[in-house]
């Protein structure tokens, strides 16, 4: 039998409107809008080999870093097996499973959007070569918007920030009225919402400390549950989308500067909240954020932040302000960064075919 195989790369992505509470199967409470990373991406190949035994038993060996890797390999059994139903040859098949991504395992970035995306685009990919019985295109296949949307679907069930990777530049995931087309189960692309000024836009993500997460999104989500301000929250998400999509189309950064931080700050506002309550800043978040207030106060660089659910701080700035923003974040914020580490990202083309 001839091997088959799947190389995908995907980006991780940053959420401006944050998915933050969830129901059954990964169906988010509200609906949430990302920009598409480019640098900090996985990358992953799914290989189909002979299977050992006749079973219907999941064979699966998985590799992170071309070291074999236990702790993940369990997770990833659990995912398959949920999905089995829907991907019929998984039983016929033995898969080996390489991964790694661009950006270092410690450095505070999570990285379960671009490695259940590139996973998911690399399973659907198999499915489609299985069919077909012919190599595929990853042009075709990306731009093929029946095969997107199941990709998105099981990137989702993987990890729900996930099924936003795969598309360039934008996307949203979750139902709003906003948003044409948008969905619960799938992310659909957000390209076309916005200015062209945000298609360039810069995310320069300050490292404040690359320690595990104190709390897993799993347990965050689940927190929402008790928390009394949930329903408010849930109704405040559809408002700032519903506002955010007016701004990305006119190209106002101002209101979506204040839509972003809005946003970050709701989220830790909400962790604090919890019970048990978390507080995932820590001393320099706080004073990257009044640093990156001030700055833009006294220059008028149209600089912004947001956060994701723990210390570390994402610039969010236009293309032509880069060289400002950086010699800003070189002077001011490059000593509250761990080692003075900063990733300077921006938007992206979201999934890609490798081979
Ligand atoms: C704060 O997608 O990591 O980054 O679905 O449990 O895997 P699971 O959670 P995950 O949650 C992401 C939360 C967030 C906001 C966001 O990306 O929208």
């Amino acid at each position: 039998m001839k091997t088959l195989s799947a190389t995908w790369r995907s980006p991780s992505n940053i959420a401006i409107i944050k998915y933050w509470g969830k129901k059954q199967n990964q169906i988010p409470q509200n609906p949430s809008l990302s920009f598409t990373l480019n640098e900090c991406f996985t990358e992953t190949t799914i290989s189909l080999v002979p299977k050992e035994t006749k079973s219907d038993e999941l064979q699966l060996q998985f590799y992170f870093d071309k070291k074999e890797n236990i702790a993940f390999r369990l997770r990833l059994l659990n995912f398959f097996s949920s999905i089995q139903k829907d991907f019929k040859f998984l039983k016929d098949y033995g898969l080996v499973i390489h991964s790694a991504n661009s950006f270092p395992h410690s450095s505070g970035i999570a990285s379960s959007a671009s490695s259940y995306s590139a996973l998911a685009a690399a399973l659907c990919d198999l499915e489609v070569q299985l069919k077909t019985g012919k190599k595929t295109s990853g042009k075709v296949l990306v731009e093929d918007k029946k095969w997107l949307k199941r990709a998105s679907v099981f990137s989702r069930l993987g990890s729900g920030s996930a099924c936003r990777s795969l598309f360039p530049y934008a996307s949203v995931w979750g139902k709003s009225d906003a948003v044409k087309g948008s969905d619960d189960e799938f992310a659909i692309g957000y390209e076309q919402g916005l200015h062209k000024e945000f298609k360039t836009i810069r995310d320069s993500i300050l490292i404040a400390s690359s320690n595990e997460k104190k709390v897993s999104s799993r347990v965050g989500h689940s927190l929402m549950k008790g928390n009394p301000y949930a329903n408010a929250r849930y109704k405040q998400a559809h408002k700032n989308l519903a506002e955010l999509t007016v701004a990305l189309k006119k190209g106002d950064w101002e209101h979506f500067g204040a839509i972003a931080e809005n946003e970050a700050m709701t989220l830790h506002a909400l962790m604090m909240c919890s019970n048990p309550s978390f507080i995932l800043m820590n001393a320099h978040t706080m004073s990257m954020i009044e640093s990156i207030r001030n700055f833009r106060e006294s220059s008028k660089v149209p600089v912004y932040f947001t956060l994701d659910a723990g210390p570390n701080v994402h610039l969010l700035y236009p293309s032509a302000f880069q060289k400002k923003v950086l010699e800003f974040a070189d002077f001011e914020l490059s000593g509250l960064c761990e080692d003075g580490r900063m990733i300077h990202d921006y938007a992206g083309k979201g999934a890609q075919k490798v081979k």
